[in-house]
């Protein structure tokens, strides 16, 4: 099976949760715009990201998977479905077609996730990935069969954390029926400074 990112386990939080910051999100939502239809957060931890989608389009349906049921109760406030499961084992509903899927997945299973969320029906997947995770040997094969088709880079590090800055940069990686050329499509994103 193909390797997902891993962080060294000192620097990891049990089971991966690492808060998006709504200005992540945000940031990609002022330069793109996720095709019409529901939306799917098939990691949704305690819901930031669906928090910024809820603002950004109040009358698009959300849906969430997440793994740890502590996650459960503040995620039925932010989604209008939600499953606690394995997100890679997990089931899309019948005859829904999802605008878009967009994460920040667990780092261990980035790949992992990539590969599933493709499989989903769905118009665009958004993924936040450091950077290098367009690098590595071991990805080499799947990016021959996965290209995507644009990479917004963030600007600033993100803390995910509140304490200081990730070691990382990182970029939303998306995956759409655009037919231009990628580097037409590496777009460089800077947080609002209201
Ligand atoms: C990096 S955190 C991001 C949370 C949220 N997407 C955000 O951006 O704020 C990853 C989340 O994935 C969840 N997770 C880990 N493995 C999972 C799996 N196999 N299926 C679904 N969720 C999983 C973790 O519990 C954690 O909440």
């Amino acid at each position: 099976m193909p390797q997902g990112i891993r962080l060294p386990k000192e620097q990891r939080n049990d089971g991966d949760f690492y808060p998006t910051p709504y200005w992540v999100l945000q940031s990609l939502l002022d330069q793109w715009s996720p095709p019409l239809g529901p939306v799917l957060e098939p990691a949704a931890g305690s819901g930031n990201l669906l928090r910024v989608l809820r603002r950004q389009y109040p009358d698009v349906e959300l849906h969430a998977v997440e793994l740890m049921s502590e996650h459960a109760d503040i995620l039925k406030l932010s989604s209008d479905h939600l499953w606690i499961h394995d997100f890679l084992t997990w089931a899309p509903p019948e005859n829904v077609e999802y605008g878009a899927i967009i994460t920040n997945p667990p780092f261990s299973l980035a790949q992992y996730f990539v590969e599933k969320a493709l499989t989903v029906p769905h118009r665009a997947v958004a993924m936040l990935l450091p950077l290098n995770f367009l690098a590595s040997r071991k990805r080499y094969a799947f990016w021959q069969t996965h290209p995507c088709t644009t990479i917004a880079v963030l600007s600033e590090r993100p803390s995910f954390n509140g304490a200081g800055t990730a070691a990382q940069d990182y970029a939303w990686f998306i995956w759409d029926d655009s037919t231009d050329s990628l580097a037409q499509h590496i777009i460089h994103l800077r947080r609002r400074s209201n």
